[in-house]
């Protein structure tokens, strides 16, 4: 789905600029950039975001449509290209892809995590579950939800 496409390479793009400033300073750049490029991208009868089963941030929390594909792709190994959708009856339709942790994404969620950077994460998300992760492991899923009547191809 191409706003889902977007979303992928925006925040690569935002991450990757952030990054040169120090990984302390790209935290506030995710914390900041992550929600408003979503905002950006939604349009009427298309909403989007990011979700985990592990979360840093609570307001990322799963849709329960989106926790058996959450426990689904938790379980297989990385397929390019793999999404799934959902009929979400009068909401529209539901779309997920998997999200997995590459090396550059283990600096802020993998399981040696710099103790600074780790004290200014917990700083701002003191309920953060997503570190630990492996690299290849599902780290989460974009997801989108598309209005009865709106193309999901968009
Ligand atoms: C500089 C530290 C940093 C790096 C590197 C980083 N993240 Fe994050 N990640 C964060 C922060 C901070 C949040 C919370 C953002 C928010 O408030 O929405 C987050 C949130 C997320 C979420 C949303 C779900 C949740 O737990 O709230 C996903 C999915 C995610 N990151 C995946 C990745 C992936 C994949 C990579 C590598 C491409 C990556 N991250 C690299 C800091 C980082």
């Amino acid at each position: 789905m191409r706003a889902v496409a977007e979303l992928r390479a925006e925040l690569g793009g935002a991450l990757r600029a952030a990054l040169a400033e120090g990984p302390v300073a790209a935290v506030e750049a995710c914390r900041l950039e992550a929600p408003r490029i979503a905002a950006r991208l939604a349009r009427p009868g298309l909403r989007l975001g990011r979700t985990s089963h592990r979360l840093r941030n609570p307001a990322n929390a799963p849709e329960p449509w989106m926790l058996p594909l959450l426990d689904e792709l938790r379980g297989r190994a990385p397929e390019p290209g793999a999404f799934r959708t959902v009929d979400l009856g009068e909401r529209g339709t539901g779309y997920v892809e998997p999200i997995h942790l590459q090396p550059p994404c283990a600096t802020c969620h993998g399981s040696r995590v710099d103790p600074e950077l780790l004290a200014a994460i917990r700083e701002r998300y003191p309920e953060d579950r997503a570190t630990g992760f492996e690299v290849g492991e599902l780290r989460g899923l974009f997801w989108a939800v598309v209005a009865p009547g709106s193309s999901p191809a968009d």
